[in-house]
């Protein structure tokens, strides 16, 4: 791999697919490795929009639009940073060899629906996950309930960050989770995951990346588990390392290994796992960084983005710990545009927090507008601190 000069004739370009919070710190790390990033998402000014070379605005599952713009920055390389993506056009880019799609567009297309990715990781690989079967209308829902049980959890076969989410503890609860599926669902409507409900001791995300060693051998590294706690369905904090005994991260670790030899390609993984005891269930994996992954800004030599940019450049990795640490959200607080943040400078008082706000032009209530990093001796103490500076930062809007 040879890396040019950005906005010259040598340059490696990357575009981005998706440039939200996490692809904005992917297009920092390439940016501090000299390669030239071109950022695409929905809307204008997103985070990843601010840092890039150059930044484009269209609509992703409109295969038409993506191949345009592929075509007329005819980048090296290309990461899908989201899910909602017209796939199938990336199939062809990277049949054409247009350009090389991160981790494989086959990747991309197992985990964007949750059929795909549980079909190979549950039937195919043969590895521990809940009891599950999919649904087409409300009927097979009940007939499948049999066999998860109560509480048992629905969620469109196409949906991110909890999105058309919900528990039913009854048959009758059913109906609701069905209507609910319907109106979160990203498209697909109609169809449906029943899962049984794990009732884990925690959760973990494992991140997992495959890079290249000096010889040119694809490698697997695990970075320390991240523990998080989510609230409907969407992350609120993480911590790294998450205590797990010796055998439940043996597991953990055979599992990421297992599907991400499957999934191959160049890339960090985050597998989300939950742990019972010394064991350990398959949840599902996004093929780029993590959401709670961002506590490794504060403790990791190479946070998540510098790996990911590493590995997909054919670079080797460091996955080594230096700190003890832990992230915490912020939230919109409203449904605003231009929103301010205030209660900052008390906030980052502690030498150990710091901070990042992603700058997304329209905040929502509950959306999330960026994060507190903090660093302590244990895990505990590195939670309270990030949830007490981010309690101290309040949201505004100047008029
Ligand atoms: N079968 C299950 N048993 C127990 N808890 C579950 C189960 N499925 C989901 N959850 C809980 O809901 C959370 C979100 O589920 P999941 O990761 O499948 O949704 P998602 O919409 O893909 O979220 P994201 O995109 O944020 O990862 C999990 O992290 C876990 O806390
Ligand atoms: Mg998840």
């Amino acid at each position: 791999m040879q890396i040019g000069t950005p906005l010259s004739d040598s340059a490696l370009r990357v575009m981005l697919l998706g440039s939200g919070e996490l692809g904005k710190e992917v297009i920092i790390s390439l940016q501090r490795l000299g390669v030239e990033v071109i950022a695409v998402d929905r809307y204008e000014n997103a985070p990843g929009h601010q840092v890039a070379h150059r930044c484009h605005t269209i609509d992703m599952t409109d295969a038409v639009a993506l191949r345009e713009i592929i075509e007329s920055e005819a980048p090296h390389i290309i990461i899908p940073e989201i899910e909602a993506i017209a796939t199938d056009e990336l199939a062809k880019i990277e049949v054409e060899k247009i350009a090389e799609v991160i981790p494989t567009a086959r990747a991309i297309q197992l985990t964007m629906n949750r059929e795909g990715i549980r079909t190979l990781a549950a039937e195919e690989l043969g590895l521990a996950t809940s009891k599950y079967g999919f649904a087409n209308s409300l009927d097979e829902l009940i007939e499948i309930s049999k066999t998860t049980g109560f509480p048992c959890i629905v969620k469109p076969v196409m949906s991110s960050s909890g999105k058309g989410q919900s528990t039913a503890h009854n048959e009758e609860e059913l109906k609701h989770c069905w209507d609910y599926a319907l109106s979160g669902g990203r498209v697909n409507h109609g169809r449906v995951i029943l899962e049984e409900m794990i009732q884990f001791d925690y959760e973990i995300t494992l991140l997992t990346v495959r890079s290249m060693n000096a010889n040119g051998e694809i490698e697997t590294s695990f970075c320390e588990p991240i523990g998080h706690r989510q609230e409907d369905g969407d992350y609120v904090e993480s911590w790294q390392p998450q205590v797990m005994s010796k055998s439940a991260l043996q597991a953990s670790q055979d599992i990421a290994q297992k599907i991400t030899d499957s999934l191959g390609g160049r890339g960090l993984f985050g597998v989300e796992l939950f742990i019972k005891g010394d064991k350990a269930y398959f949840s599902e994996v996004s093929p780029r960084p993590h959401d709670t992954g961002m506590a490794t800004m504060a403790t990791q030599f190479q946070n998540e983005f510098d790996l990911h940019a590493r590995a997909i450049l054919g670079l080797p990795v460091n996955t080594a710990l230096h700190s003890i640490g832990a992230s915490a959200v912020i939230y919109g607080g409203m449904d605003a545009e231009g929103i301010s943040f205030s209660g900052l400078e008390n906030a980052l008082a502690d030498p150990d927090v710091d901070l990042r706000l992603f700058g997304k032009p329209e905040a929502y209530l509950r959306r999330r507008m960026g994060v507190i990093l903090a660093r302590a001796d244990d895990t505990d103490s590195a939670r309270k601190k990030a949830k007490q500076a981010a309690d101290k930062i309040s949201t505004h809007l100047l008029v």
